[in-house]
C-alpha cells in the first residue's frame, strides 16, 4: 500500500507536534539475566547490543505505560484534545475490548474515537499511516497515537533467547492537521505484510483459532514464541525493500537521509539494513541498548530519546522503518519539527541528567 504525494489542493496533512516515551522503574540489565538463565552479558551485548531493559512490576499493565507516554505526548504538544487516540500493542490489557479507549478515558479523553492497531513491531508505523488517513479524511483533527507494549508479560522468562530480547515500555505522539510541506509532516508511506509467514512470531493459544480452555492451562502455547534466525533474515531484506520504496515514491535518494530511525530489534539487525541502504551507521538512531526492543514502542521511544538528547534538528530528514510479526513490515518520512524537547525515557539517563 502507498500513499501519493499531496500537492497544493491536497487534503491536510499529519504533523507531528507533540512526543514522549515511558519506561516502567524496574530496570533488569544482562548481568540479572545471567544470573536465573544459561546466558551471560557478553553473549547479549555481541548477539543484540542490548545492555538492559525496563519491565512492568506484577499488577502493571500496557496501558499504564500508554498513559504515561500520552500524557506527557499531550503536555509537549501543549494540547489536551484530541479527535482520536490509537494505541499500537501486542500485549493489550484484554483480549476485549480494546485497551485505547481507556487509554482515552484515563487521559480526559473521554469521547475521542479509540482503538488499539495489532501489527506487532510495525504498529507504530502503520498508526502515523492510520492517524495521517484520518487527519486525511477530515475525521480528525488532531491524534493521539501510542505505541506501547509490556513483552514481559507473555514472554516465558525462562526462554533465554526471548527473555534478553525484549524489554517494556510506550512511546506517544500527538499529529495535527498541517501542510505537506511544513516541518513535522509525515508521508511519503509504504506498508506491507506476508501472512505466509505468521508462524515465525506467534502466541498460539488464547485467540479464536486456539481456544482458552479452563483447567488445561498449556503454558507452552501461551507464551510468546519467535524463531529468531529466520525473523532475523526478513527483517533485514524487508526493512531495506520497505526503506527504498518509501525513497523511491517520495523522489528521494538515500543521501537525502539525515536519521535513520528502524525498530529496535537487534543492534545488529538495524546496522545490517542501513548497510544494505548504503546508510553511514553514524546516521542510524539507537537506543536498543538502553531499552531492549520494546515492540511497536521501539520508534517512538528512540525518537524520544534523541530529541531529549538533541540529536535531531527542526528541518532534518528521518525515515522510519519497521517490521515484525505477521510478518508485518513499514516504513515513512519525516520532517522534524521544532518540538519541547522531552525527558530522556530511560530511567537511568534522567535521574543522572
Ligand atoms: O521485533 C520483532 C522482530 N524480531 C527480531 O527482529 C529478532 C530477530 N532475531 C534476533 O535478533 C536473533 O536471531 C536472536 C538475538 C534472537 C538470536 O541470535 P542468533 O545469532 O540468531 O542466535 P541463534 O538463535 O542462532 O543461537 C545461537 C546459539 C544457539 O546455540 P547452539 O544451537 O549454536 O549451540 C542458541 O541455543 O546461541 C544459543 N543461545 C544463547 N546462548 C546464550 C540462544 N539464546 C542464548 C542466550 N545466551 N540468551
Amino acid at each position: 500500500m502507498s500513499t501519493a504525494a499531496a500537492g497544493p489542493s491536497a487534503p491536510p496533512a499529519a504533523v507531528l507536534c507533540g512526543l514522549a516515551g515511558w519506561v516502567p522503574s524496574r530496570m533488569v540489565t544482562n548481568e540479572h539475566l545471567a544470573r536465573r538463565l544459561d546466558t551471560d552479558d557478553a553473549w547479549i551485548r555481541t548477539r543484540t547490543g542490548i545492555r538492559r531493559r525496563y519491565v512492568v512490576d506484577p499488577g502493571q499493565a500496557t496501558s499504564d505505560l500508554a498513559v504515561e507516554a500520552g500524557r506527557r505526548a499531550l503536555a509537549s504538544a501543549g494540547t489536551h484534545a484530541v479527535d482520536a487516540v490509537i494505541v499500537a500493542t501486542t500485549t493489550p490489557d484484554h483480549t476485549c475490548p480494546a485497551t485505547a479507549p481507556a487509554v482515552a478515558a484515563r487521559l480526559g479523553l473521554t469521547g475521542a474515537a479509540a482503538f488499539d492497531i495489532s501489527a506487532v513491531c510495525t504498529g507504530f508505523v502503520y498508526g502515523l499511516a492510520s492517524a495521517a488517513g484520518l487527519i486525511a479524511a477530515g475525521v480528525a483533527e488532531r491524534v493521539l497515537l501510542i505505541g506501547a507494549d509490556a513483552y514481559s508479560t507473555i514472554v516465558d522468562p525462562l526462554d533465554r533467547a526471548n527473555a534478553i530480547i525484549f524489554g517494556d515500555g510506550a512511546g506517544a505522539v500527538v499529529l495535527r492537521a498541517g501542510c505537506p510541506d511544513e516541518p513535522g509532516a509525515v508521508g511519503h508511506f509504504d506498508l506491507g505484510s506476508d501472512g505466509a509467514h505468521e508462524d515465525l512470531i506467534t502466541v498460539a493459544a488464547g485467540g479464536s483459532r486456539q481456544r482458552s480452555r479452563p483447567g488445561e492451562p498449556n503454558h507452552e502455547d501461551r507464551h510468546f514464541a519467535m524463531r529468531g534466525k529466520e525473523v532475523y533474515r526478513h527483517a533485514v531484506t524487508r526493512m531495506a525493500e520497505s526503506a527504498r520504496a518509501t525513497l523511491t515514491r517520495a523522489g528521494r535518494k538515500t543521501a537525502d537521509v539525515d536519521h535513520f530511525v528502524p525498530h529496535q530489534a537487534n543492534l545488529r539487525i538495524l546496522y545490517s539494513v542501513a548497510d544494505d541502504l548504503g546508510l553511514p551507521r553514524e546516521r542510524c538512531v539507537t537506543h536498543v541498548e538502553s531499552v531492549g526492543n520494546t515492540g511497536a514502542a521501539s520508534i517512538p521511544l528512540a525518537l524520544a530519546d534523541a530529541a531529549a538528547r538533541q540529536t535531531l534538528r527542526p528541518g532534518d530528514r528521518l525515515l522510519l522503518t519497521a517490521f515484525g510479526g505477521g510478518l508485518t513490515w513499514g516504513s515513512c518520512l519525516l520532517t522534524w519539527p521544532a518540538l519541547r524537547a522531552p525527558a530522556p525515557p530511560d530511567r537511568e539517563e534522567r535521574m543522572t541528567s
